[in-house]
């Protein structure tokens, strides 16, 4: 393994000797994923036979709506389930396939979930207590319901306090999450994965609903990151944001890889140009009538995937109860 603080010129000397194809193999991969599909009735959302993701990089996933980015995020991280069993993925040479998200958090690969309804009734505070459940003998849920810091648990709050400082929210630390404006809420999601001390993050969508002021803060929080070892995949509609600080960029379209390559070249690539062009081809936008449908049927699919999300989280939650309960 590379020293840290990882040396990005290296990192990037490393990844200039990689073929730009979809699935190429890296030098030194920390998640290799083969053959996982996922359907929804009649659509294949995710179709992908094989991606390796390299170590120390930050990674960006690129695509055009619909394309399967996030499916493909909430099944490698435990929140879904590959339509075919044929799936197999291992992260740090672990096979982690099937594994509840609870248990993918403790083999130190986490995702940012949003800021649910569930969460914003808790303080900030209790949300980075809750980020740290997945750490390896926890006793957390007890102690985020019932405040009664011993021992590790009071090490637990230093260590949240620590990075709300280094996310600029310790101003807030004890207001309800709810109350956070949108750029603030992707800073606490970030710092709250960060409480497991991951391996690897996985973000979705980081910038979305930011406002430009602290855009440039969430930037430098991503390469940060990066910068103390820590792996990034992230998914980002914003092509300036991933030139910008990407290492290397997989392109997603109607849930295949369709490319992979540097930052500089991959979006000259003929099959990125196609997807994004293709994603618009068969849309009547003078059709009032159709824009309309399509905006109820937009919604219809954001509410689902919102249940989706709070009923995972419930599940998550319910995990680490379960799994206290057998520590104890
Ligand atoms: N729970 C679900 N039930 C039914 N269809 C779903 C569900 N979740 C996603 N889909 C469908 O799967 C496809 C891929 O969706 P997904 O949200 O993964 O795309 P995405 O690349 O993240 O898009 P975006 O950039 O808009 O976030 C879409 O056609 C979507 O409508
Ligand atoms: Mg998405």
């Amino acid at each position: 393994m590379t020293d840290y603080p990882y040396d990005r010129t290296a990192l990037r000397a490393e990844l200039a000797t990689v073929d730009e194809l979809p699935g190429s193999a890296k030098p030194e991969p920390i998640l290799i994923v083969d053959r996982i599909t996922r359907r929804f009735g009649g659509i294949t959302a995710v179709d992908v036979e094989h991606l390796e993701v390299q170590r120390g990089a930050i990674t960006a996933l690129i695509g055009p709506n619909g394309a399967g980015k996030t499916t493909f995020f909430n099944i490698i991280t435990g929140f879904d389930s590959p339509s075919a069993k044929e799936a197999r993925w291992r992260f740090q040479g672990e096979t982690i396939a099937s594994a509840s998200s609870f248990k993918v958090a403790r083999a130190g690969m986490v995702r940012t979930f949003q800021l649910t309804k569930a969460l914003s009734a808790m303080t900030v505070l209790d949300n980075m207590l809750l980020g740290s459940q997945a750490q390896a003998g926890e006793r957390l849920l007890r102690s985020v319901f019932w405040p009664s810091w011993t021992g590790r648990e009071k090490q637990l709050v230093e260590k949240a306090d620590e990075l709300l400082e280094r996310f600029t929210l310790h101003d807030k630390r004890e207001d309800y999450a709810g109350s956070l404006s949108g750029g603030q809420r992707k800073l606490l999601e970030m710092a709250r994965a960060l409480m497991s001390d991951p391996a690897m993050i996985m973000l979705d969508e980081p910038m979305a609903g930011v406002n430009p002021a602290l855009t440039q803060s969430l930037l430098g929080h991503i390469q940060d990151l990066r910068d103390r070892g820590t792996t990034v995949l992230f998914v980002e509609h914003d092509m300036h944001m991933v030139q910008h600080i990407s290492d290397w960029v997989v392109v997603m379209a109607e849930g295949k890889i369709v490319a992979e390559g540097r930052p500089g070249s991959v979006m000259k690539n003929q099959a990125v140009i196609d997807a994004y062009l293709g994603s618009h081809h068969d849309q009547d936008l003078g059709d009032d009538a159709v824009l309309e449908e399509d905006f109820d049927e937009l919604a219809k699919v954001e509410e689902t995937e919102r249940e989706v999300e709070e009923e995972k989280l419930e599940e998550y939650v319910e995990a680490v109860r379960e799994a206290e309960g057998e520590e104890n």
